[in-house]
């Protein structure tokens, strides 16, 4: 069976971008491959290594979002990166064979540098991102990596580092593929790309009531200002997230909002009752694991281990071709 493996870095709880985005196709993959899933928070540290007192519990809201949204432990290996530090490891092997341009260049850090005002202030680790991405990744000898179009680069950087250890030492490494989501990246409530660090995202563990506000706050189509205005969908977050969540509804919202019969006040409504519709399950079940979090918990220990077998019959694997041992 061939592998996929993902991560998510574990810097608060998910927001709905990553449901519809990584979650949904975590999910869907888990029956058809031998899926591994695992919580980033080494990564956590390459932006949080001032406030490491949040990462425990960030942890624990990732693997809350990750079990109520339906990835199921008896099929995937879930399991904690920090847990099994033959990723760190690895890197170490791995730093040494990575040209300093192909990290400098990466562009998927750039953008991180960008979004969050970072300048000079971009640690060593940060630089190495997809160095220990690419361990995180090859260690399991994964075939396919579920991500966004933004990881995209990470993943050719990874392929380099693969093309280049293989050649230098053996063929060792299988050279992992991107597998894209199918949905687009869903915009925030302002209209930039949703994110925790830019405050406007939607959480998966947001109450009713919060969603319907933050969306009654979304920015639509400037030029409709009064009900009857016409309006235009195409650049319209509120009607990106009709299309994502609300398909059925999207030929009469269009129509009705183009011509100026729909109001944004009720097309916002009709879009938070429909999210909230769509949420009310994964929430529910959310709540009733956080009253067993040390089965959760436990859940991702266990997995870790599992993993950590796995990894260190690569790591010695590696540390032979490059006749360290
Ligand atoms: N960079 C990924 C993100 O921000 C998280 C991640 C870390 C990852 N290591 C990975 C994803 C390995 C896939 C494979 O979402």
């Amino acid at each position: 069976m061939e592998r996929v493996l993902s991560g998510m870095r574990s810097t608060g709880k998910l927001h709905i971008g990553h449901l519809f985005g990584a979650l949904s196709n975590y999910t869907k993959l888990q029956g058809q491959y031998d899926s591994y899933y695992f919580i980033a928070d080494l990564h956590a540290l390459t932006t949080d290594y001032d406030h490491t007192d949040e990462i425990k519990r960030n942890r624990i809201e990732v693997m809350l979002d990750w079990l109520a949204s339906g990835i199921d432990p008896e099929k995937s290996t879930l399991f904690i990166q920090s847990k099994v530090p033959e990723h760190a490891y690895l890197t170490l092997l791995l730093s040494m064979i990575v040209p300093t341009p192909w990290v400098e260049r990466n562009t998927t850090v750039k953008e991180m540098i960008r979004d969050l005002g970072l300048k000079e202030n971009v640690s060593y680790g940060l630089l190495g991102y997809p160095i220990l991405m690419t361990s995180d990744i090859i260690i399991y000898k994964a075939d396919y990596v579920p991500v966004g179009k933004d990881q995209v680069h990470h993943l050719e950087i990874a392929r380099e580092i693969v093309r280049r250890f293989n050649g230098l030492y053996g063929n060792l490494f299988p050279e992992p593929q991107p597998l894209l989501t199918e949905f687009p990246s869903l915009p925030g409530v302002d209209g930039r790309k949703m994110s925790k660090s830019l405050d406007n995202d939607i959480k998966i563990a947001d109450t009713e009531e919060e969603t319907t506000k933050k969306i009654m706050s979304a920015i639509t189509d400037p030029a409709k200002i009064r009900l009857h205005d016409k309006g235009h969908p195409a650049i319209c977050t509120i009607f990106k997230y009709h299309g994502v969540f609300n398909k059925e509804g999207v030929p009469e919202i269009k129509q009705n909002c183009e011509s100026g019969q729909l109001g944004c006040v009720a097309c916002k409504k009709q879009c938070a009752a429909k999210l909230n519709e769509l949420l009310k399950g994964i929430r529910e079940k959310r709540k009733s694991l956080e009253s067993n979090e040390q089965e959760i918990i436990e859940i991702f220990e266990e997995g870790s281990r599992k993993a950590k077998k796995v990894a260190s019959e690569t790591l010695k694997e590696v540390l032979s071709m490059m006749k360290i041992d």
